[in-house]
């Protein structure tokens, strides 16, 4: 694992997004995994800044989102469906077909298969984005966020390393950090997340820490330890991962 300690947030997503148009530039048709949070915001500010000043920037480019809400629509706007049309894909020229994210009310399912259950619906919603994910060769560059008790995506402590995507209920704690998102305060309880097994995949992580609240966290994962207690832990166990810390996360 490589770590960059960088000075400030700032600093932190600047870097990120110069490692993602430079893998762009290398290869134009890059399968990326993408994340949502407070986070990434500045790194997806800076890229369509760029991205905006060039032609052909995400024209071939395929995304996967990490995760998704239960219940909540494309539409929804607390969904990281909106999210991301917000902050990176309203300002790009990603092709539609090209944008993957999990669909959290598994609408086409039900249109299929009228009948069956919510939770059957889910179900084959995970399988539909595991195979997509699958067909497009798999992940080729990965951006993720770290949660304050060390979740990646929505991979609470106590996930199995070689989880694939599926649903999962979120920790209070998660709840409470994603609050701000949600008018009223209340997050739903559940959401479609990629697993650990899916994101370990990708040929190449980057993860993004900035601010005190990860302080705890971005230890934790430095201390080498491996264990399913602490999610964020299988990246130890990954051939190509690059931390990218500001001071504040760093305790430096
Ligand atoms: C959510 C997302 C994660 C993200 C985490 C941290 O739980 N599902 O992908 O990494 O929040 O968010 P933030 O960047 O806002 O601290």
């Amino acid at each position: 694992m490589k770590w960059q300690v960088v000075d400030s947030y700032e600093e932190m997503s600047s870097v990120a997004a110069e490692i993602l148009l430079s893998a762009i530039r290398k290869t134009p048709d890059l399968v990326l995994g993408l994340p949502t949070g407070k986070t990434p915001e500045g790194m997806y500010a800076r890229v369509v800044a760029e991205c905006r000043r060039g032609s052909h920037c995400f024209s071939d480019v395929k995304t996967f989102n990490l995760d998704e809400y239960v219940g909540l629509s494309p539409w929804h706007p607390s969904s990281y469906s909106s999210y991301m049309k917000q902050h990176l894909f309203g300002h790009i020229d990603v092709r539609e077909e090209n944008i993957n994210l999990p669909d959290g009310t598994a609408a086409w399912a039900f249109e299929r298969h009228p009948g069956i259950t919510h939770a059957e619906a889910l179900e084959l919603e995970c399988m539909r984005y595991e195979d997509a994910i699958a067909r497009a060769g798999s992940l080729q560059l990965t951006f993720l966020g770290l949660g304050r008790n060390g979740h990646i995506a929505f991979n609470e402590p106590g996930t199995p390393f070689d989880t694939r995507t599926r649903v999962v209920t979120l920790s209070e704690s998660t709840k409470r950090a994603n609050a701000r998102y949600f008018p009223g305060g209340v997050t739903p309880d559940k959401a479609i997340t990629m697993g650990l097994g899916t994101i370990s995949e990708s040929a190449a992580i980057i993860l993004l820490a900035s601010g005190e609240s990860k302080r705890e966290a971005v230890s934790r994962l430095r201390s080498g330890e491996v264990s399913p207690d602490f999610p964020a832990s299988i990246l130890n166990r990954h051939h190509d991962v690059r931390l990218i810390v500001d001071r504040a996360a760093a305790g430096d």
